[in-house]
């Protein structure tokens, strides 16, 4: 599926299940109460918790739900969550040996019990179809999608094999984002306070907890995600090949050609900021450059990529991280010890894992 036919018709296929109007009508719910749930948690602690470990925890929540149409008990999450880490802890290990007392054959061992659950689920997913009764998510579209010829797109094998790419896509991706958010939040306590005052607004005027409503007019909260992921994108490169020749800036690229975009450094040099100083450096957190005419223009959620294969979860990632500060904003305080170094990890993670205390306002 993921090269020239077959990943079109991958993506014609998964688009309606990723759209913004399905997020917020179908998925909103579910997600609010999740990232609630996260919330609350970390308040219950009484103390620090893992930053990095509880948004990883929320994000393989969600999308385990957004997946499979259900909501799992907390005790299957956390195993199915433990299966994932094992697995991809473990997936690029040496030597590639599936012996059990390797880290690779305890990746696969991983692996098998995960894909041996989507089998279990995905059998209830096909009787329930069977019998005519709806299936929710992403899993539901797979299973009832249909080639030219009006036969089954994808066996089990192929939607097992999709299901454990999206929790790929879909997870560590936008653990990493909410994790800078916080940190970036923590280092700039007039932007947290700004938040809580958009909140308060929007309290009025939506009630509290996360609507359709409240999650659209969060103005402020969607420029302060979309700066904090100009400045630290979760994917440093994009890769392309050239279909065929062209020249750009005086070099020419021939067919054929492997192509990197290095976006931090596209998005620093982009002319809308490249060369200013103050406030408008491209090096400096300033969310409010996203809410002017420049920062408005369509094309600059690069962090998500562009084109034929820009990101499918963009409404998804955009609803899991809006929900977060909307949450956050109406009723907790987050201290988040910032001072350590961000490793290599799913983009740039935190080395000491990012301690916060999470306090009920
Ligand atoms: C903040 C979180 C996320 C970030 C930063 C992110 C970023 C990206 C990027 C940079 C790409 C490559 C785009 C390109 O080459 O032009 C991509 C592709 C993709 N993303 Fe995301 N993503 C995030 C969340 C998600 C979520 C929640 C899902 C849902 C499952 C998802 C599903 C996908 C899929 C399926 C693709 C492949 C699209 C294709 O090849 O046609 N992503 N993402």
């Amino acid at each position: 599926m993921n090269e020239g036919r077959g990943h079109k018709r991958f993506r014609e296929v998964m688009r309606p299940a990723f759209d913004a109007s399905v997020v917020a009508g179908s998925f909103l719910p579910d997600i609010a109460a999740i990232v609630a749930g996260a919330l609350e948690a970390a308040a219950a602690a009484g103390g620090p918790v893992s930053g990095y470990g509880a948004m990883k925890r929320l994000t393989f929540e969600v999308i385990m739900n957004v997946m499979m149409g259900k909501a799992y008990p907390p005790a299957e999450v956390d195993r199915l969550h433990h299966l994932f880490n094992e697995f991809t802890a473990g997936m690029a290990s040496f030597p590639q040996m599936d012996l059990p007392f390797l880290p690779y054959g305890k990746a696969m061992s991983a692996r098998r019990q995960l894909l041996d659950i989507f089998d279990r689920d995905m059998a209830a997913a096909r009787a329930a179809a069977a019998e005519g009764r709806p299936v929710a998510g992403q899993l539901g579209i797979m299973i009832s999608a249909l080639d030219e010829d009006g036969n089954t797109l994808m066996d089990d094998r192929a939607v097992k094999e999709i299901l454990l790419g999206l929790l790929f896509a879909g997870h560590d991706t936008t653990s990493t984002s909410l994790t800078r958010l916080i940190a970036t939040l923590h280092d700039h306590p007039e932007v947290t306070e700004k938040l809580r005052r958009e909140q308060e607004v929007l309290v009025e005027k939506h009630g509290r907890g996360v609507s359709p409503g409240l999650m659209r007019d969060m103005v402020y909260a969607d420029a302060v995600i979309r700066e904090s992921m100009r400045l630290n994108p979760v994917t440093n490169e994009l890769f392309r090949s050239a279909i065929r020749d062209f020249e750009m800036g005086g070099v020419r690229v021939p067919a054929g050609a492997s192509i990197s975009l290095p976006m931090a450094t596209v998005t620093a040099s982009d002319p809308r900021w490249a060369g200013k100083t103050g406030e408008m450096d491209p090096n400096v957190f300033n969310p409010e450059r996203m809410l002017t005419p420049e920062g408005l223009k369509p094309g600059d959620q690069m962090p998500f990529g562009h084109g034929g294969r820009h990101c499918l979860g963009v409404h998804l990632a955009m609803a899991e991280m809006k929900a977060f500060l909307a949450l956050m904003g109406q009723g907790y305080r987050i201290e988040a010890d910032t001072n350590t170094e961000w490793q290599y990890g799913v983009g740039r993670v935190p080395k000491n894992g990012l301690p916060m205390v999470v306090t009920r306002l």
